[in-house]
């Protein structure tokens, strides 16, 4: 693992900056009532002095239905229950380190954080902000669930073998 629980007596949130209003917005103002409430959990790849934030993701339990995930070994899947699903709500990096290949370690890092949850999931979904970000998950092997969306998904298997 390289991130830790964010924190917000710790983390300085203000100077994060990923290039995305929206994301940098909910870092600043969202995270601790988030976590606080039980929407999300927040954890973040810090500086050496423990206080910026480098980079960040989210992690929520999701449910998608066997439509979502049809063409994705969806066939095989009771068609009477939720599909239970880790959702990566937000990742970003702040743009000055970015292109250092810092975002596809958090990603992974998030992969290996949902595998030890101990209650079940099958997929992992991401809601793409643009085609760009829907572009760069399709690196790591998400799919989109139709052809126009940006939810993407990427089974519990994919994920395992990421992890070696
Ligand atoms: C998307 C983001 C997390 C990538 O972080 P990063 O640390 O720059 O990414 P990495 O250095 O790990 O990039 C890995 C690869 O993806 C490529 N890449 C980076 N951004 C990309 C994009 N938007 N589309 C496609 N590929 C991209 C890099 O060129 C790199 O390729 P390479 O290994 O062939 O050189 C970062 O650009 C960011 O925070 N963007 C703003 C927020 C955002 O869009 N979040 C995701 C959607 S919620």
């Amino acid at each position: 693992m390289i991130t830790t629980a964010f924190d917000a007596e710790v983390h300085d949130r203000t100077s994060f900056d990923c290039g995305v209003d929206s994301i940098n917005g909910f870092l600043r103002h969202q995270t601790t009532q988030w976590i606080r409430k039980g929407l999300s959990s927040c954890w973040v790849l810090e500086s050496d002095n423990s206080k910026n934030i480098i980079g960040f993701y989210t992690l929520s339990a999701a449910a998608l239905s066997c439509e979502d995930v049809v063409d994705i070994g969806g066939r095989q899947l009771p068609k009477t229950i939720q599909i239970p699903a880790i959702r990566i709500g937000r990742l970003g990096v702040d743009v000055s380190h970015q292109g250092k290949g810092l975002g596809e370690a958090l990603l992974i890092d998030a992969f290996a954080r949902a595998s030890m949850i101990d209650a079940a999931w099958a997929f992992v979904i991401v809601d793409a902000l643009d085609t760009a970000a829907s572009a760069w998950y399709e690196r790591y092997g998400f799919v989109p669930i139709s052809n126009d969306s940006l939810r993407l998904v990427i089974a519990r298997a994919t994920v395992l073998k990421a992890l070696g």
